[in-house]
């Protein structure tokens, strides 16, 4: 999303300086106009959030404004605060009969505009998300409704009977349904029973729209797992606060959803990544190396334009590449010499099972390529499936990279970690045969930002050890 955009009308230089003062924290772009007409011209080109007009203007007052505003698809869009010197109440009402989102006394300004304007974006970007599904038989109320949710910012498809609207769900489930009893071929109660018999369709909300002789159907459809009703005639006005209330309610139950899926997943998380720090114990030369190949993956993605999010899953992935080695006998993950080939062959197995333990948990499975496909090759020589170039996931040959040099610079019980110059030297002719070129371009660029650092911390702690091998580690 763009940066946000405030069109302030109708304020003279003293009076600008100080509003934009106050809206500072929105971090705004401030677009600013003496008259109405001005003002209207420039929200009709369409970059305009959000509108603080003042109550009086040089040609109309912001009655007038929104009313002008509020008739044009153009300009209709932005929600409008009107800021006033104690209006009289009337003229107030007249203001949000018009269009206004919000009505505030200069004098509170201060204290109020930020957080009112921060709940209109949120409310104006919540409509936008919504698509509200209405079904009637009667062009002309169908025709009507959709015009109105659409105006206050809804998404809106329409179908005559209950069974054009289950051709619809086939495409893009809604989010609301506004339903009609009388319909030919399937009515309202019909459609009620059948999305209620559905698992995934009987959670949407049906709001019915009825008339007063028709409670016997409401009552029986309220059964079938619609939340409310509304009698006809109604005016949209009504039918919106309805709306909102379902939607508030509905918001409410996702927030706290979201709240205990997040803090299930950070449980999670926290745990498996224990289970890799208990799994790093049982042999002390790999201490920390996983959380170092997090790091590392972490700043590659950094690097590659990912954003915060993307960076911390990946050094989560990271940290959890080696998980699979839990299942891996002590005598051969902790053997000191050389391994038989019978132990290599098992042993290149804990990227699997490492990958099976975290398809258990669908919130993690965009983590699985790191741990399932680190020790994969640009050569296609790698395990375990031998996959080819761009065949491995991103991640996972950003892995590749960080692996290979942690594992080439930490110690070992038979020799002492390698020196950087040497690891480096090794990971560039790495390039192209074991190693992915991009990512490899990529951790250069890394080292030479924050791999000094990195790698300093890392010796600090590093035992001395007995002479480096020249090989790539193959584990
Ligand atoms: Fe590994």
């Amino acid at each position: 999303m763009g940066k946000l955009s405030v069109l302030i009308l109708g304020f003279n230089k003293s009076q600008l300086l100080m509003l934009k003062n106050y809206i500072l924290p929105l971090n705004a772009g401030i677009v600013h106009a003496l008259s109405g007409d001005e003002g209207i011209a420039i929200a009709g080109q369409g970059r305009v959030d959000l509108i603080f007009s003042n109550m009086t203007l040089p040609d109309m007052d912001g009655i007038d404004l929104c009313r002008q505003l509020k008739s044009t698809l153009a300009t209709q869009a932005p929600p409008v605060v009107l800021l006033g010197a104690s209006e009289t109440d009337r003229a107030v009402a007249r203001g949000f009969e018009a269009g206004a989102a919000a009505y505030v006394e200069k004098k509170e300004a201060k204290f109020q505009l930020v957080e009112i304007a921060r709940d209109l974006l949120a409310k104006h970007a919540f409509r936008r998300e919504k698509l509200i599904l209405v079904v009637d038989d009667s062009t002309s109320v169908r025709r009507m409704l959709m015009h109105g949710l659409q105006d206050e910012g809804f998404r809106v498809i329409g179908a005559e009977n209950g069974k054009a609207a289950l051709e619809l769900f086939n495409r893009e489930a809604p989010d609301l349904i506004l339903l009609d009893i009388c319909m030919p071929e399937m009515n309202g109660v019909e459609l009620c029973e059948r999305l209620n018999a559905d698992s995934v369709f009987s959670t949407i909300p049906i709001m019915v729209m009825s008339t007063k002789s028709d409670m016997g159907n409401v009552k029986r459809m309220m059964q079938y797992g619609a939340v409310s009703y509304i009698l006809k005639p109604f005016d949209l006005e009504q039918l919106i606060l309805r709306l909102e209330k379902i939607f508030a309610y509905q918001f409410q139950i996702q927030a706290r959803e979201k709240e205990r899926l997040d803090t299930e997943h950070h449980l999670l998380v926290s745990g498996l990544a224990s289970l890799a720090n208990a799994l790093e114990a049982r042999d002390q030369y790999t201490l920390g190396h996983s959380e170092r190949v997090g790091a590392i993956i972490s700043g590659l993605v950094r690097l590659s334009g990912g954003t915060r999010e993307e960076m911390a899953r990946a050094g989560i992935g990271g940290k959890l590449h080696d998980i699979g080695k839990i299942g891996i006998r002590d005598h051969v993950l902790l053997k000191p010499g050389s391994l038989t080939n019978e132990e290599f062959e098992y042993i290149k197995q804990h990227p699997g099972m490492g990958a099976n333990i975290l398809k258990s948990i669908p919130r993690i499975s965009d983590l699985i390529p790191i741990v399932e496909s680190h020790h994969e090759r640009m050569d296609g020589k790698g395990y375990p499936r031998g996959l080819k170039g761009s065949q491995i996931p991103l991640w996972a040959r950003m892995a590749a990279v960080a692996d290979t040099y942690d594992a080439l610079t930490s110690s070992r019980p038979y020799r002492k970690g390698m020196a950087r110059e040497k690891a480096l030297q090794i990971i560039e002719e790495a390039k192209g045969s074991q190693l992915c070129p991009d990512c490899v371009a990529l951790f250069f660029q890394w080292y030479g930002e924050e791999g000094q650092s990195f790698q300093a911390d890392h010796e600090r702690t590093a035992e001395t050890m007995v002479s480096p091998p020249v090989q790539i580690p193959a584990l």
